[in-house]
Formats: C-alpha cells, structure tokens, sequence
C-alpha cells in the first residue's frame, strides 16, 4: 500500500486505486437498503434501514445496531441498520453522548474501532451482552442482510470492504475492517468471524481504555483471531482455536442429527496484545446536532449545513487524499489534522510471548512454514474444517 501511495502521489491521479491482494475488495453491488455509494451530508431519517458503515476516521464512522428500541443484538442480527456519527449514506445519526470513548486503530492489515458508550440509545436493550455482525450470516448475505462496508483508510478512496466484523452490547463495541492481505494471513482470516462468544479483547485485541478516551493510532498487527504462533527450528507455524458449539441440524435424509465442532477448553486471551503508537488524542467526537432533531422517528427535510463532506471522506479527486496508506504520517483524509501528526508516544504494552491458557488440547497444530509458499488455504484445520462445514450448513 506504501508503494501505491507514492505511485498516486507521483502521477497526481488520485483516482488510481490501490492493487489489492485478492479477497479484501467486495466485489458485489451494495445491499439493497443502502445508496449505491458512501454519501456526505445525507437527509436526517432515523427511521433509516440502510445498512452502510463507512469507516473512516474517529469522529466520521457508523456502527450496526437495531432499527427497533429494546432489541437484542442475538435476536436481530439479520435486521441491524447502520448508525453513523455524522448523516451520511442515509443512515440514522448517532446522537451526540451515546458514544463516550473511542480508539481508532490504523494497521497494515485492517482498520480497527474499540469503544464505550450507552447503546441503549441505539436501541440495544440494556443488559443485552450483544453479539456478532459479519458480511455472512445464514443465508451468506450478511449479519444484517446486506450490510456492507466501506473505509478510505487503505487508499484515500472509499473501497467496499469484503471481509469486516462488529461485536456490540449494551456499553461496548469493537469493529475491524480487514484492508490488506498476504500469503500467511488472508482477509478472512484475519476478520474471521466465528468466535462470537469469545467477546472484544480476545479477538480485537487491543489497547481497551476506559470511557473518556478518543485516540487515533497507529498499531502492530495483531495475529488473526484464535490463531497462536510456535517457533519450532525458525519455522513458525500457527495452531488455532475454534470455538465449541453443538447444536442439531436436519439432514438431507430429514431426520434431526446433533453435531459438536471447536474445541472444549478455551483459550484465556489472545496470544498477545499489538501495541499502539503515534497516538493522537482528541477531545470529543461530538456532531453538535441537537438531539431534538434526532429524536425517534425524525426526519429531516432537507440536508442539515456544515455535514457535505469531511476531512475524511474528500476522497474522490483531491492529491492530498491519495497519500493515506496505512499507517503513513499524511493519515486518511485531505485535513489530517486530526491524525497522526505526532506522537503521544505508546500507550499500550504488549504481553508478547505470553503463553495462552488452556490445556495443548484446544490447539490443534498446522504447520504453516514460510518457506514453502505459505499458501492460507493451507491452513485450515481439522477444527476449523468441521466448524466451517457445520456452520455453512448451519448459520
Ligand atoms: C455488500 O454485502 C453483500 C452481502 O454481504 C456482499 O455480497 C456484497 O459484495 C457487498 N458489496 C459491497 C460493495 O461491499
Ligand atoms: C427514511 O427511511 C425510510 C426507511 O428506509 C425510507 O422508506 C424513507 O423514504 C426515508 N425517508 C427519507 C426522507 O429519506
Ligand atoms: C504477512 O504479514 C505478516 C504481518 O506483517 C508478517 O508477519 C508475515 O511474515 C507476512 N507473510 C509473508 C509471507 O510475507
């Protein structure tokens, strides 16, 4: 992405998109709740179904939450709407307080959001522990159907993001939007979206602050979910962990038949927490829209001043945009003041090497050698063979 940046800076086309390793472009069309492409300054309609999250900034990203007041996230996954910090692809507005602390982390393989807030007011009922939202879901068209996800962060661009997950309760979030690949961690690997109960801090791991926080980082990339590296003669190889289920399905012959699938002793934490760096701290991601004009049920009438673009969305045709490769100093977007102009230093120590708890019997090894072309397909495991052959069945 580093060499792509220089190549748009260079040519001073900015409209020549990044290449990217196959599997981290969405392909398809947007669902269809959603406008056709990420749009600024949308008309204020919180009774939206679209289902559009574009990613892009710490005060310019949208989150899944239910259309109803009250609902569980377990109970309404299929029907989530997009709720975004500022009016944009037709999308509810998040109310101003709701959110309460943000990091916003830069890496060369995703884009990833951890946060607090009050979700009620996203109509999550209180007490909810939440759930998962994925691009596959049951029928494959997602957890909501047709979300879709977009975020400028890779090139300057908005790209449509194939591979994505969210996990949202009551007062917590966390969001990862997988923007890179290589021959060792694909996409989906690295957004891989079936440890639902397993909750933020193991599979986005992090630097998770108390409410009050809103920063914008770098930060090293973390191993893909569930995946533990060994060391064995400078080969390294991973194994994983799959989460146990059971539950029953009915075959093709008709007849109910149970199956169980991952592992029964569970993994206490990721193998090791990436650190964050370059951090830049800012005060509030207020939208300063009134809350009465987001009550319930609003609507605007027409589009609501100051929201026609953003520092972060300027995507489409200004040089300065193009420069926002990951983890580079120019940041995402045409103003970059807001992102990574210094350092704040590191405000996260890893605990790499840390050995994973659990007994040997929840890793299931695959050698994985550099060497040998290191193709991913390789690497599913028996573990993960079963969950993904049950799951498709299944989810
Ligand atoms: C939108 O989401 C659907 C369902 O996950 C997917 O098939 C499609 O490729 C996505 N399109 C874009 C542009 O992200
Ligand atoms: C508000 O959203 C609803 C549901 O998507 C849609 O039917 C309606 O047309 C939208 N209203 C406006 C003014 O955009
Ligand atoms: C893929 O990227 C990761 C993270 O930077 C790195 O550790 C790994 O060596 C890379 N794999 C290959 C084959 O370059």
């Amino acid at each position: 992405m580093f060499f792509a940046a220089l190549l748009l800076a260079s040519t001073g086309v900015a409209s020549v998109r990044a290449a990217f390793p196959a599997g981290v472009i969405a392909t398809g069309t947007q669902g269809v709740t959603n406008p056709p492409a990420p749009t600024m300054g949308t008309i204020i309609n919180q009774t939206s179904v679209a289902r559009l999250l574009s990613i892009n900034a710490i005060d310019d990203f949208c989150l899944f939450a239910p259309p109803v007041a009250g609902s569980e996230i377990a109970d309404t996954e299929g029907e989530e709407v997009a709720w975004c910090t500022k009016p944009r692809n037709n999308a509810r507005v998040i109310p101003d307080g709701t959110i309460t602390g943000v990091s916003f982390l830069k890496t060369d393989f995703y884009v990833q959001l951890m946060g607090t807030g009050d979700f009620t007011q996203l109509n999550i009922a209180a007490g909810d522990e939440g759930g998962e939202l994925d691009p596959h879901g049951a029928t494959g068209a997602g957890n909501p159907v047709g979300g879709n996800v977009t975020t400028t962060i890779a090139d300057g661009l908005d790209e449509p993001i194939a591979e994505w997950m969210l996990y949202i309760d009551d007062n917590q979030f966390c969001l990862r939007a997988c923007t890179n690949a290589n021959s060792t961690y694909s996409a989906a690997f690295m957004c891989w979206h079936e440890l639902d109960v397993m909750g933020c801090e193991f599979v986005m791991p992090g630097t998770y602050n108390a409410p009050g926080t809103f920063e914008t980082c770098d930060a090293d990339v973390a191993y893909p979910p569930g995946w533990y590296p060994t060391v064995v003669d400078g080969t390294t190889s991973f194994s994983t962990f799959a989460q146990y289920f059971t539950g029953v399905y009915t075959g093709n012959d008709g007849l109910p038949t149970s199956y169980t699938v991952g592992d029964t002793v569970t993994p206490s934490s990721a193998y090791f927490t990436p650190s964050s760096s370059n951090c830049v701290t800012t005060s509030s991601i207020s939208n300063g829209i009134a809350s009465s004009l987001l009550t319930a049920d609003a609507i605007g009438t027409a589009p609501l001043p100051g929201f026609s673009s953003s520092t972060a969305t300027a995507a489409t045709g200004s040089l300065a945009t193009a420069s926002g490769a990951t983890g580079s100093a120019a940041g995402a977007g045409a103003g970059t003041s807001k992102q990574a102009t210094g350092g704040a230093g590191a405000t996260s120590t890893g605990t790499s090497g840390t050995t994973p708890t659990g007994s040997s019997a929840a890793f299931h090894g695959a050698r994985i050698g550099y060497g040998n072309g290191g193709e991913y397909a390789g690497i599913a495991l028996v573990s993960l063979i079963s969950a993904v052959a049950a799951i498709g069945l299944l989810h």
